[in-house]
């Protein structure tokens, strides 16, 4: 957790952003490829969506991908659950190695309970918002977090249109923050490129997700550069 917490503090203060390649985007039959390139490339996370079938219509990983993503990557492992009673699962998924966990608002019902849990299982505490939540949202668990997640596209599919309107509920993301004191990493994740990087960054957020941009890119590094210009 220590080389994660100075890499925040260090990119947040150089205004350098994060850059979070999600696995989903990769070539699932090459899995230990991509990730030893992508970690090559510069990436400073590698973002894993997991789905469920139930909290979005997709399923993609469990834990035990956790586990064979871990054994294959030199940088922390971002874990994205998009799934229903998150509380469930998470002590497997840091068992197999998640460095970052972050929940759906939406799903939990026992929020600043889970968040908690995260942190008592050794990982940092990440919550995500959907395009129709409010930031406001959070504003009573804004001591339990370690980053705050805004959706820019509607979860489920990689590969959508950044949700223009994102960049509002970005600006009032960093306002809250600010407000709290604390470091909280502000990543927004949901078509990511070359131009809507710059946008989210001058919003305000430090940690960018992008699958398609980076994946479907014939030069990892260059794409990874691009989005930290
Ligand atoms: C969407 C996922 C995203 C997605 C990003 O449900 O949370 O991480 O894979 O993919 P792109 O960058 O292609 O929008
Ligand atoms: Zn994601």
């Amino acid at each position: 957790m220590t080389p994660l917490s100075t890499q925040v503090s260090t990119r947040i203060s150089t205004q350098a952003p994060l850059i979070a390649p999600s696995i989903l985007a990769a070539d699932w039959s090459q899995l230990a490829v991509e990730t030893k390139n992508i970690c090559d490339a510069g990436a400073d996370l590698l973002h894993v969506d997991v789905m469920d079938g139930h909290f979005v219509p997709v399923i993609t990983f469990g834990p035990q991908m956790v586990t064979t993503l871990k054994a294959h990557s030199s940088i922390p492992l971002d874990v994205h659950l998009m799934i229903s009673q998150p509380e469930r699962h998470i002590e497997a998924f840091i068992a197999a190695g998640a460095d970052i966990v972050t929940v759906h608002q939406e799903a939990c019902p026992h929020l600043h309970r889970t968040l908690q849990q995260i942190r008592e299982c050794g990982a940092k505490a990440g919550v995500a918002l959907n395009p129709g939540t409010p930031v406001s949202a959070l504003e009573s668990v804004i001591d339990e977090i370690d980053l705050l997640l805004l959706m820019t596209v509607n979860p489920g599919w990689g590969g959508q249109k950044f949700i223009p309107q994102s960049l509002e509920r970005v600006r009032s993301a960093r306002e809250l923050i600010t407000k709290s004191g604390n470091t909280i990493h502000l990543e927004v994740d949901g078509g990511v490129n070359a131009e809507t990087s710059k946008q989210v960054r001058a919003a305000g957020a430090d940690t960018l997700v992008a699958g398609t941009f980076v994946f479907g890119s014939d030069n990892y590094k260059r794409a990874i550069d691009a989005l930290k210009e």
